[in-house]
């Protein structure tokens, strides 16, 4: 198969790969507890795909509240450590169901597959629930300027795979990474509630529901 034809496969991690959500929540919820500002369920939904620094500025714009660079960068650091802490014991348990079958459908048929996530812990995430050997790129928090909706993270998935953008799909549970597969010119497909991803070209509840027939007929053979 030339590059031209090869299909690229980029994933988003946080809520494709691994549910991580849960755990972003405890540690802005612990956070904000701290600083006595309030931070709902409701509230960490609207942070999914959010890079860190703009999920503070939600946050304290939700609590009308402003602080100093120096703060606002330690209490960076503190979410963060939060978080590491909430994830230290992960293991391959926490990979969402059917993650591992589908990327193992797309490796044996020679597809390009890259992670394209907004968090600079993806690669020891990845590492933790033993699926880095899948990766032949990753491109993560550390390496963009620009976070989802732009197309940045996704363009330079491509970019490093050699593939056309008009050859990836994306899988991303987030409405900001379905609009910036979107803009890149890829097709995107949403993992949870069809009624949130409605820019989606096709919505599936989790991998459980995305069989190897379809793969092989509907994103492969396109
Ligand atoms: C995204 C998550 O993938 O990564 C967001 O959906 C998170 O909730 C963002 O804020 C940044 O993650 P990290 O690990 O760099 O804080
Ligand atoms: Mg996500």
């Amino acid at each position: 198969m030339s590059n031209s034809k090869r299909l690229g496969v980029i994933f988003d991690l946080d809520g494709v790969i691994v549910d991580t959500a849960k755990h972003h929540f405890v540690a802005w919820q612990q956070l904000a507890q701290s600083q006595g500002w309030s931070f709902t369920l409701e509230d960490n939904e609207q942070l999914k795909g959010v890079s860190r620094v703009r999920s503070l500025e939600l946050i304290l714009q939700w609590n009308k509240t402003q602080i100093e660079p120096a703060v606002f960068d330690r209490l960076l650091t503190e979410k963060n450590e939060r978080y590491l802490s909430l994830i230290a014991d992960m293991d391959p348990s926490e990979q969402l169901p059917d993650v591992q079958r589908v990327l193992q459908v797309f490796k044996d048929r020679c597809c390009g597959i890259a992670l394209g996530s907004a968090s600079k812990n993806a690669r020891p995430i990845l590492d933790k629930i033993e699926l880095t050997p899948y990766f032949d790129v990753i491109v993560d928090g550390t390496n963009v300027s620009k976070a989802k909706p732009d197309p940045e993270v996704f363009l330079q998935a491509a970019n490093q795979l050699g593939i056309d953008p008009n050859n990836c799909v994306v899988f991303e549970d987030a409405i900001a990474g379905i609009q910036a597969a979107k803009s890149a010119g890829m097709r995107a497909y949403g993992i949870g509630d069809p009624e949130q991803l409605t820019e989606a070209d096709r919505v599936f509840n989790d991998f459980t529901e995305l069989d190897n027939t379809f793969i092989e007929q509907h994103i492969i053979g396109r």
